[in-house]
């Protein structure tokens, strides 16, 4: 599939990108997914370590079936964590109906060894660019935080093709937007001095 140019530049689709939760059926093809990694593994990383690995998930009933596993897991730590928010975003882990990928058809998750004290952060701005790599092709894309607990259980990692020595550390849902997504405020940055 042709993706439309959107000539945005890196200041635009900064402004773009939105975290997006309706998606069309059309499937994200292989070429597709291949610049996103190209974008993701141009990330700064630390002692150019570059500890990023993915695994790819389009299957659709295999992400039925971790939605299925990643909402009572997910409601559990927030329960444990005494997060105190009950804003639609968590009574929507209770609803059988809900699945957390929001009918995305590619779950992309970032992955990494444990080898450094940066590893995360490597792997986060490997999201990013990810993220602003897509929107700038015309696709939508959101972070799955609350599908980690289930994604680093040792039988879903095996049935992902993630080693065991690899922890996932940033699910990533990308697809083909149903309609526009609003922008979501933003505060003024906090400026804590400028000496
Ligand atoms: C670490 C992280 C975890 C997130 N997890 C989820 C999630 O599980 N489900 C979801 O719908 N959005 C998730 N998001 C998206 C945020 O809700 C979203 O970025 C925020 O509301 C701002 O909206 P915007 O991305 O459209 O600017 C996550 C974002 C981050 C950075």
């Amino acid at each position: 599939m042709r993706l439309p140019d959107t000539g945005l530049n890196a200041f635009e689709a900064i402004l773009a990108r939105r975290s997006v939760r309706s998606y069309r059926d059309a499937v994200v093809d292989r070429n597709t997914i291949g610049s996103l990694l190209e974008a993701a593994v141009r990330a700064p990383t630390a002692v150019h370590e570059e500890p990023w690995a993915f695994a790819i998930v389009q299957d659709r009933q295999l992400l039925q079936r971790l939605s299925e596993r990643a909402k009572p897991l997910f409601a559990e730590e927030v329960r444990r964590a005494g997060v105190e928010r009950t804003g639609h975003a968590f009574n929507a882990f209770a609803s059988p109906d809900f699945n957390i990928f929001y009918d995305a058809g590619t779950l992309i998750v970032i992955c990494a060894r444990p080898i450094g004290p940066f590893v995360a952060a490597d792997c986060w701005l490997a999201a990013e660019n990810l993220m602003l790599a897509a929107c700038a092709m015309g696709l939508g894309s959101c972070v799955i935080g609350s599908a980690l607990p289930a994604l680093n259980l040792p039988e879903i990692k095996a049935e992902l093709s993630i080693p065991a020595d690899y922890s996932a550390i940033a699910p990533i849902i990308v697809g083909h937007p149903s309609g526009a997504t609003p922008a979501t405020p933003r505060k003024e940055p906090l400026i804590l001095g400028w000496h």
